[in-house]
Parts: C-alpha cells; structure tokens; sequence
C-alpha cells in the first residue's frame, strides 16, 4: 500500500503535468469553486485566497463569508460571487446552507476562527462529496472531526504549517521539524488524505506515501497571508488537473516562483507581502507556457 517514492518536484515535472486548456472553453470547464472563510477580525485572508483561485485559472469563484463582512469582501472582488451566511459574534454562525452539489471543489479555513460556528461548518464541508481543501483554522477544527476525516471518499487537502501540524500530531513544533518526512507520511496514509507540509521545501504526501519536494519559495513568504494565497492557487489548480497530487505540487511550485520573481525584480524578503505574491501569479504561469 504505502510507497517509498521520495522525489525533487522541479521545473520539468511541473512542465510535464501541466493541464492541456481547449480553445473552446467556457468558465464552466475551468471549474465551479468554493471557498469558505472570513471572520470580522479577520477579512483579508479570505480576500487572499480568493484573488490568488481567480489569477490561477478558476473559472467560477463563489465565497461564502459570514454576512457581517460580506460588503467589505465583495467590495474588492468584483469577480467572484457572494453567499452571505448567518453570522454568530462575528464568525460563522455555523448551519450553511449551501447546496455543494454545485461546486467542484471547496477550500475552507482562512480567517475563519476558532469558534463553535467555525467547526460545524467544517463538519459540514467533511460531509460533503466534493474534492476539499482545509487550511488555518479548518486544521484547528479538524482535530475533533478526525472521523469525518477519515470517511471521506473525495480526494482531501491538508496545507498546515509546522504549528499545525504539531496540533494535529499531538506533539511539539520541534518534534515535527526533526521528523517532517515520516510524520507527513504516516499523517497523509493513516487519513487517506493530501498533506501539503508547509515550509522551507514544502512537502507534499498523497495518500499512498508518495512525497515530493518544493525547491521553490523565500523568506519573503514568511508573512501573514502567503499561506492563504496558496490556499487558492491549490483551489484552482485542483478543478484543471485530473491529478490530484500533480496540481498541489504545481500549485506549491508557481506560489514559491512567484516569489522569487519578485526578488529578482524590485524587492527584497523583507518587504514582499502575500498581495505582491498575487500580482506575481501571471508572470510565474507563463513561464511554463
Ligand atoms: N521559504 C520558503 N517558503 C516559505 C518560507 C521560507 N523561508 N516561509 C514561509 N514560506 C511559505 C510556506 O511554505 C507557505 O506556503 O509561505 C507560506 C506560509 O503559509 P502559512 O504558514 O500558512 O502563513 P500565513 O498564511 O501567513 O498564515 C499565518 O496562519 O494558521 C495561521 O495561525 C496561523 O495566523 C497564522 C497564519
Ligand atoms: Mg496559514
């Protein structure tokens, strides 16, 4: 069942297991997404991922948020769809509503919370028979939804960082960066899930084992809200490729060469933030045109 496959991702397997685009496409066959986030504290994580699913191809964007920031939201995106949801305090109030039949895939987390609210509406997502994406405080939640996790039929994708990943192991954050390979591996088979392990050389595990190595990424990244911005390049990219694992893997790649274009442009690590990330989207895809 479980593999030894250990592998650099480079430039040449993202060449390889690109998407090939028809001429003839409508913004249905680029794929109908999801994403679900957003708190009163916390408005432009959502706005992040958003941006980032929209620049890397997706065709249709809807984000649910909880009402109370639904009007800041759809003020700065003009091209995504809007499903305003019951707010509680400031946060998801919890029962969605949404009919998931409709989507492609959902990507749930940035800038949710961590309140009641929060975990049944990532409940609810688990439930649902559509690819998933969990990120931020989705992996906060998850820990008390582990059986839904393991239920699951359709492909899921967990983007923790270190300090997630130690709340999702039960360990310290010095423990899973001695042992990031093993722990990613068991993690991602014991699940049956993608398991994207940020970072320096993100890795990715598919839920055989397999695990691939990002050489891409800076320092630069190391700012709030660069993780949101892969959150939706993973998003996209998962409605346009058939595999699962060469989408994360390509996506994790352009986020990093997005930032290196910037450094090789006007900017330094130290001033580089998640939006320039963004705006580097289309230069980082030509490349592999
Ligand atoms: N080199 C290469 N890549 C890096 C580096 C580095 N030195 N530092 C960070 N990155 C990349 C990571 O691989 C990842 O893709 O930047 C991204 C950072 O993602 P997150 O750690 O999720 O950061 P961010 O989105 O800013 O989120 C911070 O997330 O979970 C919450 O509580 C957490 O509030 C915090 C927030
Ligand atoms: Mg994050």
């Amino acid at each position: 069942e479980c593999t030894e496959r250990k592998e650099l991702w480079t430039e040449k397997h993202v060449l390889k297991h690109l998407p090939t685009r028809q001429p003839h496409v409508h913004k249905g066959t680029n794929g109908k997404a999801l994403l679900i986030g957003g708190s009163r504290e916390m408005t432009g994580a959502v706005m992040l991922s958003a941006k980032a699913a929209l620049r890397s191809g997706a065709g249709l964007l809807t984000v649910a948020v909880p009402d109370v920031i639904h009007s800041i939201v759809a003020t700065h995106l003009l091209e995504a769809m809007y499903l305003p949801c019951a707010t509680k305090k400031d946060h998801f109030q919890g029962e969605l509503a949404i009919d998931f039949g409709r989507f492609d895939a959902v990507a749930v987390g940035p800038g949710m919370g961590r309140t009641a609210g929060g975990q049944k509406v990532v409940g609810e997502v688990l439930q649902q028979r559509v690819p998933v994406v969990l990120d931020a405080d989705a992996l906060f939640h998850v820990t008390e939804l582990m059986l839904l996790l393991k239920e699951r039929k359709e492909p899921t994708v967990l983007t923790p960082h270190s300090g997630e990943m130690a709340r999702l192991c039960g360990i310290s954050i010095e423990d899973v960066e001695e042992k990031r390979f093993e722990l990613s591996k068991q993690f991602a088979v014991e699940y049956g899930v993608y398991l994207v392990l940020k970072g320096p050389f993100t890795i990715v595990t598919t839920p055989r084992g397999e695990q691939f190595v990002n050489p891409t990424g800076n320092a630069g990244l190391a700012k709030g809200g660069s993780g949101d911005v892969l959150t939706g390049m993973i998003l996209a990219f998962i409605m346009q490729y058939t595999s699962v694992q060469a989408a994360v893997s390509n996506a994790v790649f352009v986020h990093g060469k997005a930032a290196d274009l910037l450094l090789e442009g006007k900017h330094t690590h130290t001033d580089i933030i998640a939006t320039d990330v963004i705006e580097k989207i289309p230069n980082a895809l030509k490349l592999f045109q």
